[in-house]
């Protein structure tokens, strides 16, 4: 599916419209941040994370790599790979042990091979001051999700 994001809480809007779309408990459940600097990927991930419950400020996640969040409605994962240059650095990251709750991935690229086990495959691309989201299913259940918001 396609969708134009005319300002920033439009990206907000679609990241709760995601986050709604998702079951309780979270578990298990993988979604790729794809898109150049800039392009709205961290705007995404903190406005799910806000709607998931957490009130906090959400930092970045670029020196950490993984920024968890324990919340009522499960666990999140805010990944960054920026930084990570193969799939076996992510063994360093213990990215098996965070299958327990929802992974949000930004720089997914850096590692391909995540596509494999992904639920959904955002792409969010500049279009003049705005932005347009491209979201694909990876998996059934995320298809199917993509079918419930659209
Ligand atoms: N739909 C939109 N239209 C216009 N601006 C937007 C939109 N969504 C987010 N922005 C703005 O784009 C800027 C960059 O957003 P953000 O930091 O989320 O990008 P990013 O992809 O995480 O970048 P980086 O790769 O540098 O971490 C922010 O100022 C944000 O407000
Ligand atoms: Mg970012």
């Amino acid at each position: 599916m396609k969708r134009f994001l005319a300002d920033e809480e439009a990206t907000q809007r679609f990241a709760r419209e995601v986050f709604a779309g998702l079951p309780e408990g979270l578990a298990g459940w993988t979604v790729l941040l794809n898109g150049e600097l800039g392009a709205g990927k961290s705007t995404f991930a903190r406005a799910l994370i806000n709607a998931a419950g957490h009130e906090g400020a959400v930092p970045s996640p670029s020196y950490t790599l993984v920024e968890p969040y324990a919340l009522a409605v499960g666990n999140i994962y805010h990944v960054d790979l920026y930084r990570v240059s193969s799939a076996d650095e992510l063994r360093y990251l213990g990215w098996t042990e965070l299958d327990d709750g929802l992974r949000l991935v930004e720089w997914p690229d850096r590692a391909p091979e995540l596509a494999e086990e992904a639920d959904l495959n955002l792409v969010l691309s500049y279009e003049g001051n705005s932005r347009t989201a491209e979201l694909e299913g990876l998996s059934a259940r995320g298809r199917t999700l993509i079918q419930q918001i659209n």
